[in-house]
């Protein structure tokens, strides 16, 4: 398999990431969005990423102006119909995934793979959405934040997904210096389900809005436990209107098990637009 072409279909924290990784690795990439705004917002901070590299002389300048050259900005409508792969990296939202991903299987051509970068919703479950045909090359690629820096890939296998795409993208993965682990279709598949419990225990033991307490749990947890940020940092750092619709995909699929529940806090933090990092305030607050 060879990837030469890639369109990554929404151009907020994740599909910039994804894009900047794909131009990083001198593959072609188009990013899409709605919002010009938000897509220009991406190009933008893509590109003083690449910058600020070369400052810093962690890559040459001329590589920094190289990788410029494989990241375009694009409509949906004027993007490449025979790209290799489309990974759409949408708001985490069942029906307007499908809709989206019925008309990509309309507008682009037989070959493409579709692949979605959801954190909770089944890959068979979004893959309704297309022709039977089309439903071989459908597959779930979940990548980490940030994704340029992050190495795990989750390869997700739906029912009708065929094995042999599966390991193909799994080895091309692994050759571009990812690391790629192919999962079940199952809800949260590895890392989400786990870390479910990163997040919710730590809700329930703070219990309110008291950033006092946030700020030692996540003390603890980096200092003691050992790991790189604490729940209430990594969250924010996520987006906490994304981490609570995942968290409430994860609950349903599992029948409200009381393991999987959201915290009221994390309603009540996205009723009130206090999303994290993007937009500034979230447990905490940012410059
Ligand atoms: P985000 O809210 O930062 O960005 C979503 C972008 O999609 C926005 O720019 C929005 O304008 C655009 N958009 C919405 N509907 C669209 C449509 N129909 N067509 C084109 N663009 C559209 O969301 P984020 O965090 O990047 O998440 C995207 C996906 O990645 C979600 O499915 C999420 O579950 C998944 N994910 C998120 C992670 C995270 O740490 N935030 C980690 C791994 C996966």
């Amino acid at each position: 398999m060879d990837i030469k072409s890639v369109i990554v279909i929404g151009a907020g924290t994740m599909g910039s990431g994804i894009a900047q990784w794909f131009a990083t690795h001198h593959v072609n990439v188009e990013l899409v969005d709605s919002n010009q705004d938000q897509l220009n917002k991406a190009l933008t901070s893509i590109h003083s990423s690449w910058d600020k590299l070369a400052q810093k002389n962690k890559i040459s300048t001329a590589q920094a102006e190289e990788m410029k050259k494989f990241l375009f900005v694009k409509q949906l409508s004027s993007a490449n119909k025979k790209a290799d792969l489309i990974i759409e990296a949408i708001i985490e939202n069942l029906e307007i995934k499908k809709n989206l991903f019925q008309e990509l299987d309309r507008d682009f051509s037989a070959h493409t793979i579709l692949a979605s970068n959801t954190s909770s919703f089944p890959i068979t479950l979004l893959a309704e959405a297309v022709s039977d045909k089309r439903k071989e090359n459908f597959i779930g690629l979940h990548f980490f934040n940030p994704a340029i820096i992050m190495k795990l890939v989750e390869v997700i296998v739906g029912d009708k997904t065929s094995t042999v795409l599966a390991q193909d993208l799994y080895n091309w993965f692994d050759q571009k210096d990812k690391k790629p682990a192919m999962c079940k279709d199952s809800p949260g598949f590895i890392v989400n389900r786990v870390a479910r419990n990163f997040y919710g225990e730590p809700l329930r033991i703070v219990d309110e809005d008291d950033q006092e307490k946030m700020r030692e749990v996540d003390h603890i947890l980096k200092e003691v436990g050992g790991f790189k940020m604490g729940p209430f940092e990594l969250m924010d750092l996520i987006g906490i209107d994304i981490n609570y619709s995942v968290t409430c995909s994860v609950w349903d699929s599992y029948n409200k098990e009381p393991r999987f529940a959201p915290h009221k806090l994390q309603k009540q933090m996205v009723d009130e637009g206090r999303f994290g990092r993007k937009t500034k305030k979230g447990f905490y607050q940012y410059e």
